[in-house]
């Protein structure tokens, strides 16, 4: 995340297959190894967690069998304690059949920011599974949560040599940088790879239909979101999402899931092709998530939201 390191993460692809589907039950084991091959035929990477119930597991018998190039993957480094991380990459490795990671995302989870950050142990045992290999780069999830640390990072600048970028939910409902970690992004454009391309659905979805937003915050902010997407001259809520997130110069990807072909085909394109929205939409979206930001993001409690 060093100032201005404009070519960190630039061999990304816009779009990046997420995996939760592959893990999700309610779909017979067939459909979900159908999509994985689709999706491996097709994207050049995948976002991975052993967190996604038989997803790796699945992907795992995916890779073995597989003839082609397989997709590089981002994975989920979720530990209680550091000593934790060689074990847990291991089991990634193994799982998946592969000798080495390309991206680790650091998970801060709800740890102190000097128990991460600044912890020089913690520091070795990831540059350690570096230098051998293991684990190509890393990148540093945020949460509202847990913004104070990333910002802590980039000012001290103590992760410059071990981090490469953020990743956080970004789609036109969710921002998850505060108003001062965002600030800093765009300042230093530091490289970010968005997650939920779609947040979860189609806004309409979203504010009219009970149960599909997870809670209620996400409905209000539907309702507040839907009439700008009715404006923009955009009518596709997925290629909307796309085209205002990966518009900001220093976002590299998107990361989305789905089980149906046509939606990953679909993704796919849109990122591909994503043009700038019209500069008032991307400017009231823009407002909308300034003000989430200070007035729910910043209060909120650990995962819940
Ligand atoms: N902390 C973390 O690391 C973290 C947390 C959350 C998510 N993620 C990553 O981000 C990925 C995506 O997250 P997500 O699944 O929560 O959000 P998402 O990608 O925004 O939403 C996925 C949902 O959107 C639907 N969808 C896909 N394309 C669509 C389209 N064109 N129009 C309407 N609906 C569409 C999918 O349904 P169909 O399957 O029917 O297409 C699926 O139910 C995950 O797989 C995971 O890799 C990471």
């Amino acid at each position: 995340m060093s100032k201005n390191d404009t070519r960190a993460l630039r061999e990304l692809p816009r779009y990046i297959y997420g995996t939760t589907r592959l893990g999700d039950e309610s779909l017979s084991l067939q459909q979900r190894r159908d999509i994985a091959d689709k999706a491996m035929a097709s994207c050049t990477w995948f976002h991975v967690s052993e967190q996604y119930g038989s997803a790796l597991a699945l992907l795992g018998e995916q890779f073995r069998s597989s003839q082609a190039p397989l997709p590089r993957t981002i994975f989920k480094m979720e530990v209680h304690s550091p000593d934790e991380y060689p074990e847990l990459v291991e089991r990634h490795l193994q799982t998946l059949g592969v000798a080495s990671m390309d991206i680790g995302q650091l998970c801060l989870r709800d740890r102190k920011a000097a128990d991460f950050v600044d912890d020089s142990d913690t520091f070795e045992i990831l540059n350690n599974l570096r230098s051998r290999g293991k684990v190509e780069r890393y990148v540093m999830e945020v949460f509202p949560w847990t913004a104070n640390i990333a910002l802590h990072a980039i000012e001290s600048g103590c992760l410059d040599d071990l981090v490469e970028g953020l990743i956080f939910y970004f789609n036109p409902l969710q921002r998850f940088a505060s108003n001062a970690l965002w600030s800093q992004i765009q300042e230093r454009q530091i490289p970010v790879i968005a997650m939920r391309s779609v947040c979860g659905a189609r806004v309409h979805d979203l504010r009219d239909i009970p149960g599909v937003a997870w809670q209620p915050y996400l409905q209000q902010r539907a309702a507040e979101v839907a009439p700008i997407f009715e404006r923009s001259g955009e009518s596709d809520w997925a290629r909307f999402c796309l085209r205002y997130v990966l518009n900001h110069p220093f976002v590299r990807a998107s990361v989305g899931a789905t089980a149906n072909a046509e939606n990953l085909k679909h993704l796919q394109d849109a990122a591909e092709t994503a043009t700038p929205l019209p500069e008032e939409t991307v400017e009231e979206l823009a407002n909308l998530q300034h003000r989430w930001a200070e007035g729910t993001d910043a209060q909120a409690r650990p995962w819940s939201m």
